[in-house]
């Protein structure tokens, strides 16, 4: 279909059914560019929760879709591609965090949003990558069950002292791709460059980089460096909002293979079908829908 066919009828299909979009960091340039709120996992949910829309067509994977709905239960919450999902959200099942709870009685429990609504439904509190460091930091219980990244879980061990932090051992495949021979080989080529990194790459990785953080902290930074070229550690649509702010700076990917499938299955004509035919609409039942909620309200009181 003509792309500025595709944008037209977005902009005219938002507008007859009263709908925003929003878009992770990771979705493909042109999904972006047609969003209302472009940013991270914390600044959507924060978004979603004071959208003044009736519709929100969650351009990102299901856990996004699930949290917007959790926290704008009246609006009707759609995603352009029902399989859009996110391997680290279903490394754990709520069941085997129950039964990491029960081994831990006095812990708190954590849970990354890349997680399902069961899990967080069970969870004291949630966090994003952005915000890991200051959840941890503001609970009483010295014993902390972090759940599912385990990479995410060692970046926060690190940060705060005095908690003992049992991760539970999940990972993105996404980030997982990079190897050290890629850190080797891309710092070696540009060795004036900054190495910006999330926290959910491997440890090794973390410790050989100059910045870490979320995807919108990762953006910010290299607009507020004064250094001129950037490796990046993460999926490849950061690199889109970061070309945009920076027409003079150099950005490389730390390794070819950062491409999150899942995210790159929404497209402007997903988009433009799912306004057109209203569908798929994400739905949490209402009892977990409460206590996930819960969980997603005490995170967004931190920061
Ligand atoms: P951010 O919260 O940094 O946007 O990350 C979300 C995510 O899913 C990373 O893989």
């Amino acid at each position: 279909m003509d792309r500025s066919f595709l944008i037209n009828e977005i902009k005219r299909l938002k507008t007859e059914r009263n709908a925003c979009t929003l878009a992770h960091n990771y979705q493909v340039p042109e999904v972006q560019d047609i969003a209302d709120i472009v940013g991270d996992s914390f600044a959507l949910s924060r978004a979603a929760a004071k959208m003044d829309k009736e519709i929100i067509v969650f351009c990102g994977v299901r856990f996004m879709a699930e949290s917007a709905k959790i926290l704008s239960p009246d609006k009707k919450v759609l995603i352009p591609s029902k399989y859009a999902g996110c391997p680290l959200a279903d490394s754990i099942t709520a069941k085997q965090l129950e039964a990491m709870k029960s081994k831990h009685p006095g812990a708190a429990a954590v849970c990354y949003v890349n997680s399902s609504a069961e899990v967080k439904a069970i969870s004291d509190i949630c966090c994003t990558s952005s915000n890991a460091v200051k959840v941890v930091e503001s609970l009483k219980e010295d014993e902390v069950l972090f759940v599912p990244d385990e990479n995410l879980a060692g970046y926060v061990a690190e940060k705060v002292s005095g908690k003992h932090i049992i991760p539970w051992p999940g990972h993105c495949i996404t980030h997982a791709r990079i190897t050290v021979k890629d850190l080797v080989k891309t710092s070696k080529e540009h060795p004036e460059a900054e190495i910006l990194v999330h926290p959910e790459v491997s440890e090794e990785i973390r410790e050989s980089s100059d910045f870490v953080g979320s995807t919108s902290q990762i953006i910010d930074h290299a607009r507020k460096s004064s250094n001129t070229e950037f490796i990046i550690g993460t999926e490849i649509g950061v690199l889109h909002k970061m070309k945009k702010d920076n027409p003079d700076k150099k950005f490389y990917l730390m390794s070819p293979r950062l491409v999150c499938e899942n995210m790159k299955m929404t497209s402007l004509e997903s988009v433009y079908r799912c306004l057109l035919n209203m569908e798929y609409e994400v739905s949490v039942p209402e009892n977990i829908r409460k206590k996930a909620e819960n969980s997603l309200e005490k995170m967004l009181c931190i920061e």
